[in-house]
């Protein structure tokens, strides 16, 4: 493909969204929405991008990593007007020009290719994607004039009631030959409804010069929703949503119910993992092979390791090893590494901590900032004391500990390997190795208290 350069306008502020934030930084499945439409811009060669931002200028250019050239637009008068803030750069290039909304994220690498193949195949002087939608509302509508061929767009705003009932749309999704491009910019008036400076009026321009136009309708209007409001941004969130699912279906994942799973962009999973109903899975979170996840998961940043079970659970910025099993209803929070072969079982709370293979925690334990080794088992309701109301303190449990029910290890405090904890025991101070440690008050009896204070309960009381 000879140079092709692409222009996306996203110095709107999106005033149907209804919010504090520009619209392009709105984020579907993860990714900002602007995001989405480089990539797919990237992805079909495009050599050099260059992004028109305006309002909320800083916030919006900060959300792009990738790289692009910027330009400014400091007065939102309108996408034409958006478009001619990017003449400087422009002016003496020759070749062709995508020219794109950042509001389109459903937008495909594959379609704009063929676009701009097909744009400069025919010579043409501007190529534009249309659709024919059930409901055209609030998009510019297609003219052909009485030869069929598209010579006009009219804003919705603008249409009259005969115009109103086209069907045909325009996606604002447009390739330009650059001087073409460049000479109907310089005719552009802002004498409509809006009172702005349309982009889609070079089409007329272009027309009335001679300029050939071409108007590709394309049968997947899917991609060209474009995100004005709330209702939209989660209809592209959908599609966007069952397209990762099937990439991951594709690579050998199974999902139960995929619809009722959300999985970010930036996701990996490996093949023979199966996804059960309602999980979510987010960020640079990455599962291997052969793993059970869900039902109800929400997993973040996190790494798992083959073979390894989630149930019903929580967790952020962790790392958990290869057949270990998590849940149901555990929470990991972040800086929680887990060894193989672990299980945590339901109701535990794990923080900070390391874990080493082969232990279990099995049920309704808190775990906090604690280091804990090989095959040590907790057991029911095990808490440790990690917070003396001012400082965080570390717990270190050596390899073949028992630490027994109800124990509470007061922090900063070491259990050395190889020793047991009995049941109910509160621990300040080091436990040896090899040795057993109580520290509980003795169980004292009181000989028939009952029935001497007259306590007695149930039947016989009632005599
Ligand atoms: C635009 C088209 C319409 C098309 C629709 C497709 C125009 C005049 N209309 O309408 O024909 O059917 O897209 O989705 O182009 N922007 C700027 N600066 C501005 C105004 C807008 O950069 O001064 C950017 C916005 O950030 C946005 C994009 O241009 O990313 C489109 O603007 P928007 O107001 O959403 O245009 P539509 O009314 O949807
Ligand atoms: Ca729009």
């Amino acid at each position: 493909m000879e140079d092709v350069y692409a222009v996306i306008l996203a110095a709107g502020a999106g005033t149907r969204m209804k919010s504090e934030k520009a619209k392009v930084t709105h984020e579907l499945c993860g990714k900002p929405m602007i995001n989405w439409v480089i990539d797919a811009v990237k992805g079909a060669g495009v050599t050099e991008v260059i992004v028109v931002t305006g309002y909320q200028e800083e916030q919006v250019r900060s959300r792009i990593s990738e790289d692009v050239i910027f330009a400014s637009q400091k007065e939102q008068l309108g996408t034409g007007h958006a478009l001619m803030q990017t003449l400087p750069l422009l002016n003496d290039k020759k070749g062709s020009c995508l020219v794109l909304c950042g509001d389109i994220p459903l937008i495909t690498a594959q379609t704009l290719r063929h676009m701009v193949k097909d744009h400069i195949h025919n010579g043409r002087a501007m190529t534009l994607l249309t659709a024919v939608v059930e409901d055209p509302d609030g998009y510019g509508r297609i003219i052909r004039d009485s030869g069929g061929n598209a010579c006009r767009i009219v804003e919705h705003k603008d249409a009259d009631a005969e115009q109103l009932k086209i069907k045909e749309i325009n996606s604002g999704i447009y390739c330009y030959d650059i001087q073409w491009l460049v000479k109907s910019l310089k005719g552009l008036d802002n004498n409509n409804e809006q009172k702005e400076y349309y982009l889609t009026d070079t089409m007329a321009i272009i027309y009335e010069n001679g300029g050939n136009i071409g108007a590709i309708i394309l049968d997947n209007h899917e991609e060209m929703l474009g995100i004005n409001d709330r209702v939209q941004l989660a209809a592209a969130e959908r599609v966007l949503n069952r397209r990762i699912i099937e990439r991951h279906m594709k690579n050998g994942v199974t999902f139960l119910i995929p619809d009722s799973c959300i999985v970010e962009e930036s996701v990996s999973i490996g093949p023979d993992t199966v996804i059960y109903p309602g999980t979510i899975l987010k960020g640079s979170t990455s599962i291997d092979s052969n793993c059970v996840i869900g039902p109800n998961c929400m997993i973040s940043d996190t790494m798992i390791g083959k073979n390894t079970k989630v149930i019903c659970s929580i967790i952020s910025e962790s790392q958990i090893g290869e057949h270990t099993t998590v849940g149901p209803f555990a929470y990991l929070r972040p800086g929680s590494i887990v060894g193989e072969k672990v299980k945590i079982g339901d109701f535990v709370e794990i923080k900070k901590s390391i874990i080493g293979d082969e232990t279990k925690i099995s049920h309704l334990t808190y775990v906090g900032d604690a280091e804990i080794g090989k095959n040590v088992n907790l057991g029911c309701g095990v808490v440790f004391v990690n917070y003396d109301g001012k400082v965080k303190n570390k717990t270190i449990v050596g390899d073949n500990s028992f630490i027994g029910c109800n124990v509470n290890l007061i922090s900063p405090v070491e259990v050395k390997p190889n020793s047991y904890i009995a049941a109910g025991s509160t621990i300040t101070e080091e436990v040896p190795e090899y040795s057993l440690a109580i520290a509980r008050s003795r169980q004292t009896i009181i000989k028939d208290w009952v029935i001497k204070r007259g306590r007695l309960r149930g039947k016989e009381s009632d005599n």
